[in-house]
C-alpha cells in the first residue's frame, strides 16, 4: 500500500513537469501565443530545453514573431545557446529578417555563432543582403573569420555577390597588406623553402616542366609569369580580374593568407603568415625555372 502511495504520488508530481515543459515547445513551434502564456503561468521554464533547443529558438525558427516577442516580454535569455547555437542563428539560418532585427533590438549578440560559424557569414552564404545590414549595423565583425579561415567578404567573392560584397567593403573590411620582402630574397634559405613547399603545397601543385595541373596550376616558371594564364585551369575571377606578373611583391601578399589579402580566390588554404618562411619559399619558387628572374 505504502509503495503503491508513493507511485501515485511520483506520477502526480512527474507529470505536471514533463507536460508543462512539452507543451512549451510545442505551443513555440507552432506559434500558439495563448498556450505559451498557459504552459509559463503554469510553471513552464522561459529557457527550459527539451534537450535540442529553447521555447525561443523554436519560435524564431519557425518564424513566429508574436510568440517570439511574448517569450522574450516574459524574460527568454536571447543568448541562451542551444545545439543549434542561439536564437539568432535560427532567424538568419531561415532568412527571416523580421525576427532578426528584433532579436538584435532587445540585445542578442550581432557575433552570435554555431561551431565557429558566425551569423555574418551564413548571412553571405544566404546571399542575404538585408541580413548582412542589420548585422554590421548592429555591431558584427566584418572580418570574423570561420575556424578555416574564411571571412564573410571571401564567401561573398567566391560566390560572385557583387553587393554583399562591395557591402562590406565600404563597411569596414581590413586586406591585410605584408611589409615588402624583395630585400630579403638574396639572404633567404632556398632548401627550407623547398622543404615547406614539400610539406604544403605539392599536394596541389606540380612544379616540373611538363607536369599537368593538380587541383591548382602548374607552378613551373610562375616567377614573372601572367597571373592565371596556365591553359586547362579555371582560375576563380579574384585571380582572373588580378592584372600583370607575378612579381615577388605580388607573390608575398598572395601568399600571406590567399583568402585574407585576395578574398574570392579558389587557393583557401591558410597561406604562409610566418615572414621568413614565406620569404624563403618565394626564393624557392624563382628556382623553378630555365632562367630565374634576377633578384631585386
Ligand atoms: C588545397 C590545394 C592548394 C594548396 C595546398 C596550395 N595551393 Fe596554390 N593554388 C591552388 C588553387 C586551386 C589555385 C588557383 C587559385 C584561383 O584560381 O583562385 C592556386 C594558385 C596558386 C598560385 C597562382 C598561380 C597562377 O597560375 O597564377 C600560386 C603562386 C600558388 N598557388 C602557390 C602555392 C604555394 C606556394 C602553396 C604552398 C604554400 C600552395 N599554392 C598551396 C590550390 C592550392
Amino acid at each position: 500500500m505504502r509503495r503503491f502511495l508513493l507511485f501515485i504520488l511520483l506520477v502526480l508530481v512527474h507529470i505536471p513537469i514533463v507536460s508543462h515543459a512539452a507543451d512549451i515547445h510545442d505551443a513555440a513551434m507552432t506559434g500558439d501565443v495563448a498556450a505559451i502564456t498557459a504552459a509559463l503561468d503554469a510553471g513552464a521554464g522561459i529557457d527550459e530545453s527539451d534537450g535540442t533547443a529553447t521555447p525561443l529558438y523554436f519560435a524564431v525558427w519557425m518564424g513566429h514573431i508574436e510568440a517570439a516577442k511574448l517569450l522574450i516580454e516574459r524574460g527568454a535569455d536571447v543568448n541562451a545557446q542551444t545545439s543549434g547555437g542561439p536564437p539568432l542563428m535560427a532567424a538568419v539560418g531561415t532568412g527571416k529578417i523580421d525576427l532578426l532585427k528584433l532579436l538584435l533590438e532587445r540585445d542578442a549578440d550581432p557575433n552570435s555563432n554555431r561551431g565557429g560559424e558566425f551569423a555574418l557569414h551564413v548571412a553571405v552564404t544566404l546571399d542575404c543582403l538585408d541580413c548582412v545590414k542589420a548585422l554590421v549595423e548592429a555591431g558584427a565583425d566584418v572580418n570574423a573569420k570561420t575556424m578555416d579561415g574564411k571571412t564573410p567578404l571571401h564567401l561573398a567573392k567566391s560566390r560572385g555577390q557583387r553587393e554583399v560584397a562591395d557591402y562590406l567593403l565600404s563597411h569596414g573590411v581590413v586586406l591585410p597588406t605584408p611589409a615588402p620582402i624583395s630585400m630579403k630574397l638574396a639572404t633567404a634559405d632556398v632548401e627550407k623553402g623547398r622543404t615547406y613547399f614539400t610539406r604544403r603545397c605539392t599536394s596541389c601543385h606540380n612544379v616540373e616542366p611538363q607536369g599537368g595541373n593538380k587541383l591548382g596550376p602548374n607552378l613551373w616558371s610562375v616567377v614573372g609569369r601572367d597571373k592565371a594564364s596556365v591553359a586547362n585551369m579555371r582560375y576563380s575571377d579574384t585571380l582572373l580580374g588580378w592584372e600583370g606578373v607575378w612579381t615577388y611583391e605580388d607573390l608575398n601578399r598572395y601568399l600571406f593568407g590567399p583568402m585574407l589579402t585576395t578574398p574570392g580566390v579558389k587557393m583557401e588554404t591558410p597561406g604562409v603568415p610566418d615572414d621568413t618562411e614565406r620569404v624563403n619559399l618565394i626564393a624557392y619558387l624563382r628556382t623553378l625555372s630555365d632562367k630565374p628572374i634576377p633578384l631585386p
